[in-house]
């Protein structure tokens, strides 16, 4: 049976490095602080913004969350973003997707300064990453690179298979693999809802990345034995489990493909908690990065 890809064991060792950076903020009197806005009530939204205030809670991050009527118009919303890009106290900017379709969620998007877009989804962050320059990039694709690396994964020269191309896993996932140098340099392959064959492609895969939105959508049949699953789908079950919790399951069929994987991140417990722990990195980045924050050891008598 599969060794766990342990997601929970992996995001503790990054917030032990993000304690760090965040104690040295501190001595330069900042707080990294994290906005969302949230508009409407998509239920799906209010479960993962609620998981991102707790993430920042637990490491001292400051987090606000605007939430907002379904019916506010762009105008307030431009508003909205103008006033917190201008605001030196907000580090990061999130607009939780989606947002009500009358709404231009490309332009609010593209209205947000790129030096507070955590969630990597600006156009210019989005071209820096396709060019291999720095930038943000979203929070779920880096998760499972360095939930890969906590495990001793190497992805070089490894054939890999992402299912999926959506903006916040598929595409910025397949740009970070397939670039040059650290946790890059593999040779990858992105499938989708028209891709032909797809059982026999996804079985040659050494590793398999599985971002479909589908519930238990990869069965055994589509894995080559050995390979390495990452599962990155996160979807509710009816009823309800042991002590009272939310029954959920990924898009792999876990445990028939744990029969044949060689090592498989569960859900939960997997790519989940390297998301929200990578969204906190961004936000403790994009504050070390603020114009106005003092310089390590300068500034002050
Ligand atoms: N909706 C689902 N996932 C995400 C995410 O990572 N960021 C934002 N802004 N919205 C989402």
């Amino acid at each position: 049976v599969a060794q766990i890809l342990d997601g929970r064991a992996a995001a503790a060792a990054l917030r032990k490095e993000l304690a760090a950076r965040i104690a040295r903020l501190a001595e330069r009197d900042c707080t990294p602080c994290l906005t969302m806005i949230r508009v409407g009530e998509d239920p799906a939204s209010l479960v993962y913004v609620r998981a991102k205030e707790r993430a920042c809670r637990k490491l001292g991050v400051r987090s606000t969350t605007l939430a907002l009527p379904p019916e506010t118009s762009a105008a307030a919303l431009r508003a909205e973003i103008a006033r917190l890009n201008a605001d030196p106290a907000v580090h990061g900017i999130i607009l939780q997707l989606p947002v009500p379709e009358t709404l231009p969620q490309e332009e609010l998007i593209a209205a947000i300064d790129p030096g507070k877009d955590v969630d990597g989804f600006h156009p210019v962050n989005v071209g820096r990453l396709c060019l291999g320059q720095p930038g943000f990039v979203s929070a779920t694709p880096l998760g499972i690179l360095r939930l890969l690396r906590h495990h001793g994964v190497v992805v070089a020269g490894r054939r890999v298979v992402v299912l999926g191309r959506s903006r916040i896993v598929g595409r910025p996932l397949a740009n970070l693999l397939s670039r040059q140098g650290a946790d890059g340099d593999a040779t990858v392959t992105i499938c989708h809802s028209r891709t032909r064959d797809l059982a026999e492609i996804s079985r040659a895969a050494e590793i398999l990345i599985a971002a479909v939105g589908r519930p238990r959508f990869v069965t055994a049949e589509m894995v080559g034995a050995g390979a390495i699953v990452v599962d990155v789908g996160i979807h509710s079950l009816p009823g309800v489990g042991p002590g009272g919790k939310r029954r959920l399951c990924g898009d792999v069929a876990f445990d028939e493909v744990a029969r044949r994987a060689a090592m498989i991140s569960p859900v939960p417990g997997g790519v989940g908690p390297m998301t929200v722990a990578c969204l906190v990195a961004n936000t403790v980045a994009a504050a070390e990065a603020a114009p106005g924050v003092a310089p390590p050891g300068g500034g002050r008598a």
